[in-house]
Parts: C-alpha cells; structure tokens; sequence
C-alpha cells in the first residue's frame, strides 16, 4: 500500500481493513481517515486509494463526489455547511445563505482570506425537522436564524 500518509493513520487503515470481508468495504472509512489527516481527500490520492481497496479510481472519484461530506479542496479550520434542500429553502435558506455570505465576505465554495471559514451550500444533512439547518465540521445546527448564526459564530471563537 502507497498512501502517503502519517504512520498512525497507516496503522488505523491496516486496522480498519482487518474488519471487513473484502477490501473495498473498507473504502469509506479509509477516506475518513485521510480527510482526518489532510482535511480534504487530495485528487492525487485517488489512483492509491483505489489500488489499496482494488477498485477502479473512478469508483474512488464516485464516493468522494457523492458524500459531500468529504472535501475535495482544503477547507478552513471551521466548514460551514449550508443545506438548500426544499426543507431548509421553505424556511428560509436562501436569506439565511445571503447573511452568512455578507457576514463572512466570502461567496459559497471561498475560504476566508484567514483560512478561519469556508462556505459551502449541500443537499440535504438529514436535519429537516430543525430545517433550516446548517452544519459546521462535525457538528449540526438547526432553527437558525440571523441571530442565532451570530451565536454560533461568535461560539466557534
Ligand atoms: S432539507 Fe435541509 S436538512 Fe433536510
């Protein structure tokens, strides 16, 4: 296996594989250790990925591309994940989406110029019933308002 990765997270994937039937099963909690490591799935990780989970690299590409929990650019220290499914937008994403652009000066895809946030608009987090809802690194919020964005933010400090 040619991962270029730190020792630990080596022990972690050769750990990791000894847990399922074949390797490809294997192949997204290996990506969460590589976004652990890096912060982001790098795309010239892919090609080595796939070989230590004998898949095609397309298929690599595939679940990365799905899950937009994996980043596939490096993110700020706190990623903002905004919801625009049909929950969130009847209650107010795209108000809300425009505050948060305002309030952080960036636009959706941009990192702050302080590596501090990066903004991102995704489907639907599974948080519908506290719609509109939003998602920062691991952590969900939801029933945002203007007010309580400020909270929030304010909290990550
Ligand atoms: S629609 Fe926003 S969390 Fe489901």
């Amino acid at each position: 296996m040619s991962l270029k990765l730190s020792p630990q997270s080596m022990k972690r994937i050769k750990e990791v594989m000894t847990h399922y039937p074949n390797k490809q099963a294997a192949l997204l909690p290996i990506l969460h250790i590589v976004q652990e490591e890096k912060g982001y799935v790098p795309a010239e990780m892919e090609a080595d990925i796939a070989e230590a989970v004998e898949v095609p690299v397309v298929k690599v590409r595939e679940v990365i591309t799905f899950y937009t929990l994996f980043n596939r650019q490096p993110v700020g220290k706190y990623h903002v994940q905004m919801c625009r499914t049909i929950s969130c937008t009847l209650c107010g994403h795209r108000e809300l989406l425009k505050y948060v652009k305002e309030k952080l000066g960036i636009e959706a895809g941009q990192t702050t110029a302080d590596g501090k946030y990066t903004l991102s608009v995704v489907e639907c987090l599974a948080a519908c019933e506290m719609a509109p809802a939003m998602q920062i690194n691991e952590k969900y919020y939801g029933n945002l308002t203007p007010q309580r964005i400020d909270e929030i933010l304010t909290g990550l400090k």
